[in-house]
Parts: structure tokens; sequence; C-alpha cells
């Protein structure tokens, strides 16, 4: 299997980046291929123009050739994975930037076969996240409203919850379960 993994976080020392590190890992040794997107890294441009419009009228539009190229890298893997931290209960801007330019109508009818992981880290704990649905509404929103939106067949979302806890043993078992 083929993986496109897209990390979003400034800091390379974040625990988000260490997350990702732990799954790639767990995909290596079970020889997993691995395409990476560091969105940050990479210079990814989030903001959104007006070359970057659909047209409705048009599903084959030809766009930016970076937009083009992302889109090349979805349709060459089998399984889309995106690591990243909850900001404002949401997917931070930079990624949301990239979902706007990248997942859009010269996408539909090519992701339709492939696999969505969102591995998700929320600085609230699981008792705060279930609070006011908050997790529901972010599941639903992942999983229902973008993936299905995408006509993505298989959307799945893991929580890894309490991400600024002190303690050693949780960020630990975050990464452990990010391996696995
Ligand atoms: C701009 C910003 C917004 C955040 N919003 C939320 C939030 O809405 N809910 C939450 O549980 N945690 C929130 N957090 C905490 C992050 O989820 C937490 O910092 C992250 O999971 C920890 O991983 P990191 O070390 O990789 O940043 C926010 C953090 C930042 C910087």
């Amino acid at each position: 299997m083929k993986a496109l993994v897209t990390v979003t976080h400034p800091r390379k020392d974040s625990l988000t980046y260490h997350v990702m590190d732990r799954f790639i890992e767990g995909l290596k040794q079970n020889n997993h291929e691995v395409d990476l997107l560091d969105l940050y890294r990479d210079g990814f441009n989030p903001v959104y123009t007006a070359e970057d419009e659909k047209d409705w009228q048009n599903p084959d539009k030809i766009y930016a050739p970076v937009v083009r190229k992302e889109m090349d890298r979805i349709v060459a893997a089998d399984t889309l994975v995106f690591v990243f931290p909850l900001w404002q209960y949401s997917v931070p801007s930079m990624l949301k930037g990239y979902l706007d330019k990248v997942w859009n109508l010269g996408l539909f009818g090519k992701v339709d076969e492939k696999k969505v992981l969102w591995i998700c880290l929320t600085g609230g704990d699981q008792a705060h996240m279930s609070k006011y649905k908050r997790e529901e509404m972010l599941t639903q929103y992942l999983n229902v409203i973008l993936a299905g939106y995408a006509r993505v067949k298989e959307s799945r979302v893991e929580l890894l919850y309490d991400t600024l806890s002190e303690s050693k043993q949780h960020i630990e078992s975050l990464l452990e379960r990010a391996y696995h």
C-alpha cells in the first residue's frame, strides 16, 4: 500500500511531528510505501486565489501546476493520512488552505476507492472532547463533510487526546498508538 502522509505543524519538535514520525515508522516496518507532504517545510502556500477557483461549467479545468502536482500525489496513493493538531476545534488554517485548493472538483471521481485517515491531536482530554458533542462534530466534519464531499469511500478519525499532559507515560502511549 502507498500512503500519502500530510503533516501540518509549524515546529519539527512538536508532538504532532513526533506522532507523524512514529506512524511512518510503523508503516515502513510493515513494508508500506510512504510519500510525505510536510505542508510547512515544503513551503505550501495555503492562500486561495482566483486562479484556484472551481469552474462549475468545466470539471476538466486545468489548475495551477502546484495544485496539479498535489492532485497527482493523491491519485498515486492508496491511502491519504493527515496528521495535525486540533486548532479552534477544526483543522489548522494551513491544512484548510490545502484542502480548499487541492480537494476540489478536479479530484472528483479519482478518489472514490481511496481510504482517508485523520490523526488529530487534541489538547482536550476525552471528557472535554465529548462535552457539547465536540468529538461528534469533528468526526462528522472530517468523515462525512470533507471526505464524503470528495466521494471518498472509507474515512476514519483517530483522536489523540490530552496532548498537553505532563505525563511522559501518557505521551509515550500516544506515540505507541500512532505506531500501531
Ligand atoms: C492556535 C491553537 C488552537 C488550539 N485549539 C484547540 C482546540 O480548539 N481544542 C483543543 O482541544 N486543543 C486546542 N489547541 C491545543 C492543541 O491541540 C495542542 O497544542 C496540540 O494537540 C499539541 O500538539 P503539538 O505539541 O504538536 O502542538 C490549540 C492550540 C493552538 C496553538
